[in-house]
């Protein structure tokens, strides 16, 4: 049974992931992790929350120390990560904590993947969502690769 790991998964297109994974593959372990920031709302969760396949984590990607310890525990075959300070204005106001959330939080998790696969990718993946300001812009035409580790 694989274990996938889906962060941000109270907010708003991460609340759709979570629900989407977990009734189409009951045969996976979705954990969810989410520190429940202003942004995140398991109420976007009540219709799936008892489900059997279905854990809910609070917990920062901040924290690196902690990250490892969840990797080391449900050993995650994938990471979808969506977990994230996503409201531009914001940026303005406190910078750092997009640095934090954005770039640190992102740059943990990757380590842990690393951590536990062991340099070892087949079955393994790592899907960061994001945006143009992270990825750059595309022309008219054209699309992103898929990166993984
Ligand atoms: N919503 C859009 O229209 C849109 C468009 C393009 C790209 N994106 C990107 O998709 C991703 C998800 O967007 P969204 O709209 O669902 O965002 P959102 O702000 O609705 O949700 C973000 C979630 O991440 C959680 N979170 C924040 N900081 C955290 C931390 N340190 N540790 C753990 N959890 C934390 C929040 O509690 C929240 O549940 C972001 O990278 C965003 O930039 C969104």
């Amino acid at each position: 049974m694989k274990t996938i790991l889906i962060t941000g998964g109270a907010g708003f297109i991460g609340s759709h992931v979570v629900r989407l994974f977990v009734n189409k593959y009951p045969e996976y372990n979705i954990v969810n992790l989410d520190a429940l920031t202003y942004a995140g709302n398991l109420e976007n969760l009540k219709d799936i929350d008892t489900k059997p396949n279905y854990t809910f984590v609070k917990g920062d990607i901040n924290d690196g120390v902690f990250v490892n310890n969840l990797f080391d525990k449900y050993q995650f075959d994938g990471v979808i990560h969506l977990a994230a300070e996503s409201h531009v204005d914001r940026s303005i106001s406190d910078p750092m904590s997009f640095i934090m959330t954005n770039i640190v939080g992102t740059v943990n998790l990757l380590n842990s993947a690393r951590h536990i696969w062991k340099d070892s990718f087949e079955g393994h993946r790592f899907y960061h969502i994001s945006t143009d300001e992270v990825y750059g812009s595309l022309g008219k035409t054209g699309f992103f690769y898929e990166i993984y580790l």
